[in-house]
């Protein structure tokens, strides 16, 4: 598939997908996933059919796509090959001071000692979001062994969540932590490498989930708070919409979300309360919905 004219832009060279062919893998990720892919990324989608061709067998792009139709698990690893799941321990770290702050504050105030708390890290990617709220809450809110807090990381790809149960990150994933919290919550496995103590690791339940398919996201029931960060972006206005109604069902009322900071949920949806904070920007499903 990886045609010299696709990378390099070559003058008469073939393109490797024909627009059709490029058409129809975007539209089949597009549905399975929300995630808007069309020819402004025609390398990236090549480089990685011709892979998944190329591990598959198939001869032509024509078995290929009659493959990928036929087989879920084949679905399955070209939507893992598509996603980017670019994260890292702390980030945005002024929304865990809003949340150990205010947001849980609130939820607890209609709650009582031992009484279950429900945050959801969707998208989690690799566990860095999850485990960085399990962390933060143990270093930094008071309360946090007063309730029964469950953590539920989730997402599409299902090659980063099983990184995300084996908890073992290089220093990319871990520079934004105090040094003396990464030596006291992880221990040295290989070379640079080290892995989330077992406490930690057992304080997160991963699952899939997809946030564009309602079924599949009504099965993880209601929380408090969701964390829905660096996702939207990937989405066109109907998948963001279609998430947004998701998200808003996956609350409780007066649950809080929280989204990326380039992320806004004012523009697809009226149903959010807008809670302005010192530290962040907050989505809140009414109490009274
Ligand atoms: C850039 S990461 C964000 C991770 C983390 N929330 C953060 O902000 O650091 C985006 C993640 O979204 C996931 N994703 C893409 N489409 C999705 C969908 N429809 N449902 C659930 N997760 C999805 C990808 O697999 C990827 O791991």
């Amino acid at each position: 598939v990886s045609g010299p004219g696709t990378a390099t832009g070559q003058e008469g060279a073939e393109p490797a997908l024909s627009a059709e062919n490029l058409q129809r893998v975007c539209d089949f990720l597009y549905r399975r996933t929300g995630m808007s892919y069309g020819e402004a990324k025609r390398y990236y989608i090549e480089r990685r059919v011709a892979e998944r061709m190329q591990r598959t067998g198939s001869g032509s792009i024509a078995a290929y796509m009659a493959l990928l139709r036929g087989s879920d698990g084949e679905a399955e690893h070209l939507v893992n090959s598509f996603t980017v799941n670019e994260t890292y321990f702390y980030r945005e770290e002024h929304q865990l001071r809003c949340l150990s702050r205010v947001l849980l504050p609130e939820v607890v105030r209609r709650r009582g000692p031992g009484d279950l708390v429900r945050i959801w890290s969707l998208p989690c990617s690799t566990g860095e979001e999850p485990y960085s709220i399990a962390l933060w809450l143990l270093e930094n809110w008071a309360l946090v062994d007063a309730y029964h807090i469950e953590i539920v990381g989730s997402d599409i790809d299902t090659r980063v969540l099983e990184a995300a149960m084996a908890g073992e990150y290089g220093v990319r994933a871990l520079g934004r932590l105090p040094a003396e919290l990464t030596r006291h919550y992880f221990e040295p496995v290989e070379g640079d490498r080290r892995r989330i103590i077992q406490d930690l690791r057992e304080s997160v339940r991963f699952t899939q989930a997809n946030l564009v398919d309602a079924a599949s996201m009504a099965a993880q029931g209601r929380f408090d708070i969701v964390f829905c960060r660096n996702v939207l972006i990937y989405f066109d206005d109907a998948s963001r919409l279609a998430a947004s109604v998701n998200l808003y069902d996956a609350l409780n009322p007066g649950g809080f979300l929280c989204l990326g900071h380039s992320e806004s949920m004012s523009r697809i949806s009226d149903r959010f309360t807008v809670r302005r904070f010192e530290d962040a920007v907050v989505y809140q499903r009414p109490e009274a919905a």
